[in-house]
């Protein structure tokens, strides 16, 4: 298996797409921290592929160094993280860009943008010692065409993307590689229940595959990134969105 004796901590590996990636590295042979603030989902998600759950708040810094002590006194070493834990769908209206308060725009950047920098800051020393390490950052095809309604997302987003491009260059010396994937929209359990579905019969159109695109048209591409088959590959994204931004 690709990634027989690793162990990786997935954020937001409670529920929708992060729980499908999740599972994606466990088949593969990983030990998986399955890491969300929501207990509950992170415990099932945990308890159904054999894998360790922990609560954390990716945006408190406390929370976010016990997330990786946890993962190291069970395992002894994390060898990969995966910041898929987001403000996204389930908590975020869509508001024209001058209708977006403030505190809107702090909260999505504390989380999706303060969060995954605490969360890199946080396996960094264990990753500069082991001279060895994958961070997959979770950005979005978004930051290519933007979004209507969705300005502090999408921004979140592209500093996501721009954030990889300054990780891989301070951690490339250690031999850590950090890269991105960019989805097209996912029908995961939120998205789902969030658009109704001639909107999702409309983006299906939108892509050069005309299909509703799936959590688990992801997980090849995570696999591929975190195993050593992607070995010499640093600072890169990855659309995966059947061809949405071709289209
Ligand atoms: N679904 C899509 O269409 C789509 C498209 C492009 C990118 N993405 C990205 O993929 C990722 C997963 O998307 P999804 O559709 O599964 O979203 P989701 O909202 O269903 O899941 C996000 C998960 O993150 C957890 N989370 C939120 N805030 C957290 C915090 N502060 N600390 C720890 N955990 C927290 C949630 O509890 C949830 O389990 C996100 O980064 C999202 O931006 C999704």
């Amino acid at each position: 298996m690709l990634l027989d004796g690793k162990v990786a901590i997935v954020t937001g590996g409670g529920q929708g797409i992060g729980k499908r990636y999740c599972r994606g590295l466990s088949d593969e042979g990983a030990q998986v921290v399955v890491v969300d603030i929501a207990e509950e989902a992170a415990r099932q998600t945990a308890a159904e592929i054999g894998g360790l759950a922990v609560r954390a708040d990716i945006s408190d810094e406390g929370s976010v160094r016990e997330m990786v002590s946890r993962a190291k006194q069970a395992y002894g070493k994390v060898d990969i993280l995966v910041n898929n834990a987001a403000l996204f769908t389930e908590t975020l209206p869509r508001r024209d860009f001058d209708r977006i308060p403030a505190a809107d725009w702090e909260r999505v950047l504390q989380v999706n943008v303060i969060g995954t920098w605490l969360c890199c800051s946080a396996v960094a020393p264990l990753f500069r010692e082991q001279r060895s390490g994958v961070i997959v950052n979770i950005s979005s095809n978004t930051i290519y065409h933007g979004s209507k309604g969705f300005m502090h997302y999408v921004t979140s987003k592209a500093a996501v993307w721009g954030m990889t491009h300054c990780l891989a260059n301070e951690l490339g010396d250690y031999g850590v590689r950090v890269n991105t994937i960019a989805p097209g929209l996912t029908s995961s359990e939120h998205v789902r229940e969030r658009y109704d579905a001639d909107y999702l019969a409309s983006r299906s159109q939108a892509r050069l595959f005309k299909r509703e695109q799936l959590p688990e048209d992801l997980v090849g591409t995570l696999v591929f990134l975190c195993s050593d088959r992607s070995a010499f590959m640093t600072g890169q994204t990855i659309s995966v969105d059947g061809g949405t931004i071709l289209h």
